[in-house]
């Protein structure tokens, strides 16, 4: 009996663009799992990994994580999940973990599409700095979010062209109050 290959939308945007508070809303009207590819590694680190001690001080730097141990969590959060549609949020964020997946995930899973949420800088630091009054992040302070938006830069767009450049890619503007972006992420996933 051939299985079939669970589908998964890559999530893409700076840090701020609205990435987790729209995954939500999707997971709501179209049933995807989320799995945000930061909050594994938060929650790889508080429970006590040895990776923790890395994983920390790699986001305080805004760096990423090297692959094997980020896409080994998206790999165990999708099999325990037992279900067929995910977003992984946060991923992937630079070479490294575009070609682990490859490696690790190309033949087990089907990516669909990639959502990338654009937005400008300023818009996200203060989304970001109005976050970090209350999320105990090491990373929403304005040294570290320079360093994201930096690694984002760099690092991530030239991810998001690859994906552009195969059809693969569906970019929505994350700068609109939530409600707004939403209705412009259904048009998207009603086809889907
Ligand atoms: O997506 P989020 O803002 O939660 O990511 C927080 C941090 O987690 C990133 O700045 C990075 O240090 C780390 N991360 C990573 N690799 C990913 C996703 C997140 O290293 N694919
Ligand atoms: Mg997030």
């Amino acid at each position: 009996m051939a299985a079939v290959k669970p589908l998964v939308v890559f999530v893409l945007g700076g840090p701020g663009a609205g990435k987790g508070t729209q995954c939500a809303k999707i997971v709501e009207e179209y049933g995807f799992v989320h799995l945000s590819a930061g909050d594994l590694l938060r929650a790889e680190r508080a429970s006590g990994s040895p990776d923790g001690d890395l994983i920390q001080s790699c986001m305080k730097e805004g760096k990423i994580v090297p692959v094997e141990i980020t896409v080994n969590l998206i790999r165990k959060a999708i099999e325990a999940s037992g279900k067929g549609k995910f977003l992984v949020d946060g991923y992937p964020r630079n070479e490294d973990n575009y070609t682990g997946w490859e490696k690790y995930m190309g033949d087990r899973c089907n990516v669909g599409l990639v959502l990338f949420f654009d937005c400008p800088e300023e818009v996200c630091l203060e989304r970001a700095m109005k976050r970090g009054q209350t999320s105990g992040r090491v990373d929403d302070n304005i040294e570290s979010f320079r360093k994201r938006y930096h690694t984002y830069i760099n690092e991530t767009m030239p991810i998001v062209k690859i994906y552009q450049d195969k059809g693969k890619l569906r970019t929505i503007s994350g700068l609109p109050p939530p409600d707004e972006v939403f209705a412009e992420v259904k048009k998207i996933f009603d086809k889907l």
